[in-house]
């Protein structure tokens, strides 16, 4: 488990859990830091924020540690002038207060036992999975359906809950999209009880303006949804959970049946319940898309496709086999395409490569799409292991792969567009990069060309621990006059 280090907490340390330790151990520091230090130089027009949540658990887990249980923590690196600095905040929730208050954990992280007798539910909502910026604030989220928790985009301060201009009624997954054209952001949910999904729409000045039932076959966990410029498209994936079996025994148990196609429903941006339309697809799972848009009847949609997402067990993992095992990702990128007018459904593979942790310019949401970023994991890693940046090109097919160096790991990269671009692929690429000594830098890549390496490298004050993911702000939205 290596020497411990100033910033972990102590009661890592007799914890046999990988997600505990080396570049996944949490951090104490909540940090602030100017004028950081830069290897390279920073182009003086990358002008916006880096943000990043992820993991990152203050108390000592009450059971199992699950590397989604942590408690969320942004970070953030600020680009302005040829400069840089960074900041760190935990997310502040309610649970995280509950727990502060106690001295210790409540709740069993989501390899449970789970008790529904607990305070908040069985699972405490970290709102430690994605950031989306919506109408001038941050706004945490949490995979499994939670409390959209308000972020002062500059310091990072925990604002408190968004309602929607008290309109919201249930909980928000994680991977709402906001349309770059409208402004409006468009949002999912869960649950285990009928209708099982709900769909909405809240405007850009922040009102919940549409909300509909999706009724699903039964409880489902789909981890994402996709805008086009007129539609939404939601997701129906056959890996799910028993609620039956979650109530009696506490756990979770997911499986994947392969019988059972998978589903995406196309439903106007503000369209009713019962005008959704299903399309079906071979089976398998999507955590993450890149992007979908129309080209006249055509919906096209693409993503990262695990056509198996069996989980995987090794034997001699013991208790963790589950977690590690659906942890190992095996994903492609994919193509999906629905007819309106005749309702055909095509599929195709756009490439082999196992790639997950995905993003266009999001700036172009909705709208075609020919370039992405994304992260390449090696299929029979022993934990989430970002191995190489990589940048796909739509139409061709080719893609441009950077390979960190040995013993660092990336992350999320969000693709920063330059003022002035003249192409889409025009602009930086910025990730995190840490290495097994503990190093944490932030690394800036002309998007045009990753193959190159990163034209800067920017030094961390502190270790920034592997994580989820990540959004590009750009600095004219965040530093309004
Ligand atoms: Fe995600």
């Amino acid at each position: 488990m290596g020497a411990h280090r100033p910033d972990e907490p102590t009661w890592i340390e007799p914890i046999h859990n990988p997600y505990l330790h080396g570049i996944y151990a949490p951090t104490l520091y909540e940090t602030h830091a100017t004028d950081l230090e830069v290897e390279g130089e920073l182009p003086s027009d990358l002008f916006g924020a880096f943000v990043r949540n992820g993991p990152n658990s203050v108390f000592a887990p009450k059971n199992l540690y699950h590397w989604f249980d942590g408690d969320g923590m942004v970070h953030a690196v600020y680009f302005r002038d040829g400069r840089a600095s960074y900041r760190s905040r935990l997310v502040r929730t309610e649970g995280l207060s509950d727990e502060e208050r106690h001295g210790g954990s409540i709740w069993p992280g989501i390899m449970g036992p789970f008790d529904f007798s607990l305070p908040r539910g069985p699972i405490k909502d970290t709102a430690n999975t994605d950031l989306i910026f919506h109408n001038g604030q941050l706004l945490a989220l949490w995979y499994l359906c939670g409390a959209p928790h308000r972020i002062d985009p500059h310091t990072l301060d925990t604002l408190g809950i968004e309602d929607f201009g008290g309109k919201l009624r249930t909980t928000v997954s994680a991977h709402p999209k906001v349309d770059p054209r409208t402004g409006e952001l468009v949002y999912f949910t869960l649950s285990d009880d009928a209708p099982f999904m709900r769909y909405g729409v809240v405007s850009a000045d922040g009102e919940l303006a549409h909300e509909i039932p999706i009724e699903l076959p039964g409880p489902r966990s789909p981890h994402d949804l996709t805008i086009t410029e007129n539609h939404s498209i939601v997701h129906d994936f056959p890996l799910f959970h028993d609620s039956e079996i979650l109530r009696k025994s506490g756990h979770r148990v997911t499986r994947f049946h392969r019988d059972l196609p998978s589903r995406f429903g196309v439903v106007a941006r503000r369209g009713s319940a019962d005008s959704v339309r299903w399309f079906e697809f071979e089976p398998g799972y999507v955590l993450h898309m890149v992007n979908a848009w129309e080209d006249g009847d055509w919906i096209t949609m693409d993503g990262c496709f695990q056509p198996d997402p069996t989980i995987v067990r090794r034997a001699e993992e013991g208790e963790l086999a589950s977690m590690l095992g659906y942890l190992r990702i095996r994903a492609h990128l994919h193509r999906w395409r629905m007819n309106l007018a005749t309702g055909e459904a095509r599929e195709e593979p756009l490439d082999d490569l196992n790639v997950e942790f995905c993003l266009p310019d999001t700036d172009l949401y909705g709208a075609r799409t020919r370039y992405s970023y994304h992260q390449h994991l090696p299929p029979d890693m022993d934990t989430v292991d970002f191995r190489a940046l990589v940048k796909y090109d739509h139409e061709s097919g080719r893609c441009q792969r950077f390979d960190y160096p040995a013993g660092h790991y990336g992350g999320e990269s969000p693709f920063a567009r330059r003022a002035g671009a003249t192409a889409e692929d025009d602009g930086y690429i910025t990730s995190f990069v840490s290495d097994e000594s503990g190093r944490s830098q932030c690394w800036v890549f002309s998007a045009l060309d990753i193959t190159k390496g990163p034209i800067a490298k920017v030094e961390l004050p502190t270790r920034v621990p592997i994580g989820f993911h990540a959004k590009w702000i750009p600095g004219g939205r965040l530093w309004k006059q």
